[in-house]
């Protein structure tokens, strides 16, 4: 399973990259809105950090306007994903973007069929929202199971691109169902990297490897 970074933060996406785990970045408005300077030249920034999938997404609502944005979006750098929400609209922009060639992420997806018809449109990635149906207490999970078993039918090169992750247990569920990529907060990222265990028992080792050195002499 690919790890992207769900973040606008060059800063925060730099610190990450030298883990060697970083496949790809995920943005959206709201994240770019935190970040100060040119969206277009952050953007770009982080393609040359990360050198993978980097989705930055369209800001028009009307077809034609999607269309002109993502394919200014995808002209800032060939790693850019075009990222477009799930409307009508949206869906129209994908067939025409995807059909010249250019990577589409169809977002903010809450259910199996805008899943299919995505895919059925040529997008690369579907991006479910996991955390935001988890947000209104409904099994945001299921809906990853039931894309996974969709797709499993069928010869679709859409990849599942598991979204709105709030917790390491998302990573872990989604890895067991063999979704293509989570995309994850930093925040997730480093709480997989605490394990209490882990740092009892690397200090015990060292403990007791000084120990023995001292008795050496
Ligand atoms: C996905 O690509 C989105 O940027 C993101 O995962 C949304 O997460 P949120 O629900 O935590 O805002």
């Amino acid at each position: 399973m690919k790890f992207f970074i769900d973040s606008g933060n060059l800063d925060d996406i730099t610190r990450m990259v030298p883990l060697g785990i970083v496949d790809g970045v995920t943005t959206n408005p709201s994240l770019m809105a935190k970040e100060k300077g040119d969206p277009r030249e952050i953007i770009r920034k982080i393609c040359q950090v990360v050198k993978g999938p980097v989705s930055a997404e369209v800001i028009a609502t009307d077809v034609a306007g999607m269309i002109a944005q993502g394919r200014e979006l995808a002209s800032i750098d060939p790693h850019v994903v075009v990222k477009v929400p799930f409307t009508r609209e949206g869906v129209e922009a994908t067939k025409v973007l995807s059909g010249e060639g250019h990577r589409v992420n169809v977002t903010l997806i809450f259910s199996p069929t805008q899943a299919l018809i995505a895919a059925k449109v040529g997008a690369a990635y579907v991006s479910p929202f996991v955390g935001r149906l988890d947000d209104i207490a409904t099994d945001g999970m299921a809906l990853i199971e039931q894309i996974v078993e969709i797709y499993g039918h069928y010869d679709f090169r859409t990849e599942i691109l598991v979204a709105s992750v709030r917790h390491p247990m998302h990573i872990v569920e989604a890895a067991r169902m063999g979704a293509d990529v989570c995309t994850c907060p930093p925040s997730v990222i480093e709480a997989c990297f605490k394990h209490p265990l882990t740092d009892i028992g690397l200090e015990k080792f060292l403990k007791d490897w000084h120990k023995s050195q001292e008795a050496k002499g």
